[in-house]
């Protein structure tokens, strides 16, 4: 017996390809969800398909006990292609593992123990991660930590205010996931970077789900001109192979014993992480994502009927002043499409980078029907 799986869509997919899932009666699903933002590159890419397979028959695992050269390969191709070359990598598992990770490389770096979150964040379901997570639903009573401050999300005064000479870091996410796709402003960025200069506070982005090319550039604070100190990235990443990692600035120094993990960096992880850099690269997935991000925005805003749009690229939240759970679970779903939320009135998009026209048509003639019937 499961503990806790509460499947939302009673189908179950035997194969997928691209935007699309199959089950075996051989229906077919459109996956504007990327199963909570992992598929980037697509299902079953026939290059990473490859990478993966040629790997698997050579060696899959060893340990961080001897050298495993694509660490260096992805470490050097991520470098460049997010624009951050001088930082290092560290490689784990999973979005919540990075961000806790980077918590405790900046405690080692200032010797601090003050962390400031923001309202509504998600950083994950660990003890570390669910500490600066603002979330009552996943927040058990050990999680609760008289370290975390949670202030108000975009709001420059609070965090002037808020970030002190005691803060050891701040942890933000670029945009709002799971908080209801809330993008943050660049004066807002600006306002952190300058005042955790001012403080010695390390700044950490979370790009766990708004990174890796999602939004058009690599990481979305990218928009603002800021450098944050440690950068945090897992999901779109392996394209469905569990990685993650931490971007980590020249100042940081690494001790022996400090960061470490079994599975992190394997193999088979790091080759999923170069193919989709490859693929990324090769068919300019981020410029995708920045027009096809266009295209469903101007579809969505033509149909209106919403309270509020946002977004950027292929992170989208379409606020509705109605539930959308009859929406999506069941009107949307009727059509073969798979949607996200976030929160109660929020429709959650966050296909492959690679979707298409077509695709996009799908949803948007989707949409404009069934709203009709919801609202
Ligand atoms: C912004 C953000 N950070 C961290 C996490 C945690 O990632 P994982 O589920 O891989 O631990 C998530 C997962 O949804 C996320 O959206």
């Amino acid at each position: 017996m499961l503990f806790n799986v509460y499947p939302l869509y009673d189908i179950e997919p035997v194969r997928a390809q691209g935007s699309y899932l199959w089950d075996a009666k051989g229906d077919r699903y459109l996956d504007l969800y990327g199963g909570h933002a992992v598929i980037s590159v697509g299902h079953t890419h026939p290059r990473y398909v490859q990478a993966l397979t040629e790997q698997l028959n050579r060696i899959s695992f060893y340990s961080n006990s001897v050298r495993i050269p694509q660490q260096e390969e992805l470490s050097e191709k991520l470098g460049q292609l997010s624009g951050y070359p001088d930082y290092a990598l560290f490689l784990c598992n999973s979005g919540a593992e990075a961000n806790e990770n980077a918590l405790k490389l900046a405690s080692f770096h200032n010797g601090r123990k003050q962390v400031v979150a923001f309202r509504k964040a998600f950083h994950g379901r660990t003890a570390g991660a669910v500490a600066v997570t603002d979330n009552a639903a996943i927040v058990a009573p050990i999680n609760y930590n008289e370290h975390v401050t949670f202030l108000p999300y975009n709001d420059i005064e609070a965090a002037l205010a808020g970030i002190t000479n005691e803060t050891c870091a701040v942890i933000i996410e670029g945009i709002q996931g799971v908080g209801g796709i809330q993008v943050a402003t660049d004066a807002f960025l600006q306002t952190l970077r300058q005042r955790c200069d001012e403080t010695g506070a390390i700044l950490i982005l979370d790009g766990v789900q708004c990174g890796y090319g999602r939004t058009g550039r690599f990481f979305s604070h990218q928009f603002s001109g800021i450098t944050p100190d440690l950068i945090t990235m897992a999901k779109g990443m392996g394209n469905g192979f569990p990685i993650g990692g931490v971007l980590i600035s020249p100042k940081f120094k690494a001790t022996y014993g400090m960061l470490g993990t079994t599975f992190g960096g394997n193999h088979l992880a790091c080759t999923a992480g170069i193919a989709v850099l490859d693929i990324m690269n090769e068919e300019n997935l981020m410029e995708n994502a920045t027009q096809m991000g266009d295209y469903l925005m101007k579809g969505i805003q033509q149909i209106g009927g919403y309270k509020e749009l946002r977004g950027r690229g292929l992170m989208i939240g379409i606020e509705y002043d109605f539930p959308v759970e009859n929406l999506r679970n069941t009107l949307l779903f009727d059509h073969h499409l798979f949607t996200g939320v976030a929160g109660k009135n929020i429709i959650r998009l966050l296909p492959s980078l690679a979707i298409g026209i077509d695709e996009a048509d799908l949803f948007l003639e989707a949409l404009s029907k069934e709203l009709k019937v919801a609202s």
